[in-house]
């Protein structure tokens, strides 16, 4: 467990050209709305966020993002369109930190999106979206999330209420 979380760290501490890069093809034709345009996660390498980020996943994305972020979930690959796959690094390296947020917040009950991806801003609070982006950014970064890593994560928790 030492050893993974090491290895999760330092593979965390590689600088990633996160909001470089070109758009992603969807993205060309798609304008972060003003509210949202230029919001920065202040969480992606943070050990902690993804920890905490990780069991809002299980909670609250899972069901259709799947448990490895493949877009497989129970639900997901039942959608039309299907969910996001976070496992392909080039997409997410591609795509901004306001994009996830304002995604995530509004989700995609309307045009050009018409899916199932529900709104969270009223669910979860603005520190809590960037927790769960951090989680979901590391699916496409660590191969570390192999073999269920959220539960790997679980094990080396602090103990409820230990909080610095
Ligand atoms: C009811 C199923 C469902 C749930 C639950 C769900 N999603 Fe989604 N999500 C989708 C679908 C379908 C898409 C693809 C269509 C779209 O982009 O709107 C999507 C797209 C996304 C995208 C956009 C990816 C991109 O490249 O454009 C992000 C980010 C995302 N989801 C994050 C989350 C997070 C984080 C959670 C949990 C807090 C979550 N989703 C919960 C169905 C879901």
């Amino acid at each position: 467990m030492k050893v993974w979380i090491a290895g999760l760290v330092a593979l965390l501490s590689l600088p990633f050209p996160l909001s470089q890069g070109l758009a992603h093809e969807r993205m060309e034709h798609i304008k972060v709305p003003a509210d949202y345009r230029g919001k920065k996660n202040p969480y992606w390498t943070d050990l902690r966020a993804i920890i905490a980020g990780s069991r809002i996943y299980k909670e609250k994305c899972e069901l259709c993002h799947g448990p490895e972020g493949k877009g497989d979930g129970i639900l997901g690959r039942t959608l039309d369109p299907r969910p996001a796959d976070f496992t392909q690094s080039r997409m997410m390296a591609e795509t901004r930190d306001d994009y996830l947020f304002w995604r995530v917040s509004e989700g995609g009950g309307f045009p050009p999106f018409n899916s199932a991806m529900p709104a969270f801003k009223e669910v979860l609070s603005e520190e809590e979206i960037w927790q769960v982006l951090a989680y979901v950014h590391a699916f496409s970064h660590i191969r570390l999330l192999e073999h269920r890593p959220g539960e790997e994560i679980q094990k080396g928790l602090p103990e409820e209420g230990e909080e610095d």
